[in-house]
C-alpha cells in the first residue's frame, strides 16, 4: 500500500503552487487526498485537484456522510501537509476547531502534520499568529518558516510559501519517520563562508558553499525545530521552512549570530569564518600603479563560537544564583574542517572554543567544500567521540542533531 498523504489546501493565492506540490507527491507514488477549505476553491477549483490527485475532492463532512469522512480521512493518513496554511487555518488548528473537513481531519490525524504557512508579513508577525504557531509547534507539529520575498500585490517580506520542492523534501523526511525530537526547540545554524573586503572588487574568502549548514537546517526543520540560518555568501536555494538571515563578513555574522542566539536552545556554527580581515577597506579599487603593492595589513576577527561559550558561561552563573536548578543550558556545536584530524588537535580546539561538540571533518580526498558527502568524528566535551562514516551531508546533519537532542532532553 502506498503511503497516504492528505494535502490540506488553505484559502491563499499560493494554492496554485500546491498543484506542483501535489504532482511531486503523486509522482513519488504517494496516494494523495486533497482536502481544500471551501474558500480555497476560489483560488484553484475542485476539478484541478481531482484530476491531479485522481481522488474525490470535498470540503465538508456532509458529502458521502455514510463514509464518515470527517474522521476516516485523518485516521487513515500517514502524513497531513497543509499548504498554504493561512493565518485563519493556523488559528483554527491551534484552537482545535472542526468546522470544515480539513480542520476535522487535523483533529483526527495521529500521523505527522506539516504546515507550510503563506500570508502577508503583518499577519505572520501578529502576536496572535505567533502564539498559534508556538502552540502547534509545542504539540510536535512541524510549522515551516515562510520564505521572504515578493508577496501578492506590491508588498514583500516574510510570508511567501516555501518552494514546493522544499515542502516536498520535508514531507518525504516525515514519511520516512524523521524523529520530532526538536519539536518546540529553537535552533540557530551558521552556514557558508565569510568574505572580508579589501576594496570594492576584492575580498579574502574561503571555499565554503553552505551545503552542510543548509543540510543541518533542513534536518532541524523536519525534526520539528524553529530554525534560523545566518548565511554568509551562500548561493544555494534557501532551506525550506527555515528563517534565513544574510551576511557577508565575519563581523556581520557575529552581530547576527549573537542577536539570534538569545533564547536559542542550540547553536551550530557550521560556517567557515575568516580569522582575519584587512585592517582597512580601501574605498577605491586598488590600482597596480606599476610598483609592488603595500603589504596587506590584517587584524583579527572576533571568535564567534568562543564568544557564545563565554556568554553562556556568564548566563549560567547568573541563572544558578537566581534558580539553583536552571533549565538546560544552550548546546553549542562547532565545526572544524581540518587537514590534521588528530584527536589531540581536535580535543585542544574543543577546549579552546568551550563548546559541547566539535565536528571534525577532513578536507581532501574528494571531501570538503561544496561536495555532497562528508565524514566526521564528533568530539564531545564529556570525552566521547562519535564517528560518522563517509556519506551524504544530510546523514552527518542528522547525526549532529541526534547528539544535540540527547543533550537537550
Ligand atoms: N569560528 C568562529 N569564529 C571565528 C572562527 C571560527 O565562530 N572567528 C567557528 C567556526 O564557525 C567553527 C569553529 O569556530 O564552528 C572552528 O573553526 P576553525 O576555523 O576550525 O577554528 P579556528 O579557531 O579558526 O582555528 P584554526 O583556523 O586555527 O584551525
Amino acid at each position: 500500500m502506498p503511503p497516504r498523504v492528505v494535502l490540506g489546501v488553505g484559502a491563499g493565492i499560493a494554492a496554485y503552487k500546491c498543484c506542483e506540490l501535489l504532482r511531486l507527491l503523486t509522482e513519488s507514488g504517494f496516494r494523495v487526498r486533497v482536502v481544500p477549505t471551501p474558500d480555497a476553491l476560489r483560488f484553484v477549483g475542485e476539478a484541478t485537484w481531482a484530476a491531479l490527485s485522481g481522488e474525490p475532492v470535498t470540503t465538508d463532512a456532509w458529502t458521502d456522510a455514510w463514509q464518515v469522512p470527517h474522521v476516516r480521512i485523518g485516521q487513515s493518513a500517514d502524513l497531513v501537509v497543509v499548504a498554504p496554511a493561512t493565518a485563519d487555518l493556523l488559528a483554527r488548528a491551534a484552537a482545535g476547531m472542526a468546522d470544515d473537513l480539513l480542520t476535522s481531519t487535523l483533529l483526527t490525524a495521529t500521523c505527522p502534520v506539516l504546515f507550510a504557512p503563506a500570508m502577508h508579513t503583518e499577519m505572520w508577525q501578529h502576536p496572535a499568529t505567533r502564539a498559534n504557531v508556538s502552540v502547534l509547534r509545542s504539540r510536535g507539529t512541524v510549522v515551516l518558516e515562510p520564505a521572504a520575498g515578493r508577496l501578492t500585490g506590491a508588498d514583500s517580506g516574510p510570508g511567501r510559501l516555501p518552494e514546493p520542492e522544499e515542502i516536498f523534501a520535508v514531507a518525504v523526511r516525515l514519511l520516512a519517520g524523521a524523529p520530532r525530537d526538536l519539536a518546540g526547540r529553537r535552533v540557530l545554524i551558521s552556514a557558508g563562508g565569510t568574505r572580508e573586503e579589501i576594496d570594492p572588487v576584492r575580498f579574502i574568502g574561503n571555499w565554503s558553499t553552505g551545503t552542510q549548514g543548509y543540510a543541518l537546517a533542513r534536518a532541524a526543520v523536519a525534526r520539528g525545530a524553529e530554525a534560523t540560518v545566518v548565511a554568509a555568501n551562500v548561493a544555494l536555494p534557501d532551506p525550506g521552512g527555515a528563517k534565513v538571515l544574510r551576511v557577508v563578513s565575519a563581523c556581520e555574522m557575529r552581530d547576527a549570530v549573537l542577536d539570534a542566539a538569545a533564547g536559542a536552545d542550540a547553536v551550530v556554527m557550521a560556517a567557515a569564518v575568516a580569522d582575519y580581515r584587512p585592517e582597512a577597506r580601501s574605498a577605491a579599487k586598488i590600482k597596480k600603479a606599476g610598483q609592488p603593492p603595500e603589504p596587506l595589513r590584517l587584524t583579527e576577527n572576533p571568535d564567534i563560537l568562543a564568544e557564545l561559550a563565554a556568554l553562556r558561561h556568564q548566563q549560567r552563573g547568573r541563572q544558578q544564583r537566581a534558580h539553583p536548578e536552571p533549565g538546560h543550558p544552550q548546546v553549542l556545536v562547532g565545526f572544524a574542517a581540518e587537514t590534521d584530524t588528530s584527536a589531540d588537535a581536535a580535543r585542544a580546539k574543543l577546549a579552546r572554543k568551550g563548546c559541547d561538540l566539535l565536528v571534525v571533518n577532513p578536507v581532501g580526498g574528494g571531501l570538503g567544500f561544496g561536495t555532497p558527502d562528508n565524514e566526521a568524528a564528533v568530539y564531545a566535551a564529556d570525552g566521547t567521540v562519535t564517528p560518522v562514516p563517509r556519506g551524504p551531508k544530510e546523514v552527518l546533519a542528522d547525526a549532529v542533531w541526534d547528539l544535540v537532542a540527547a543533550r537537550l532532553s
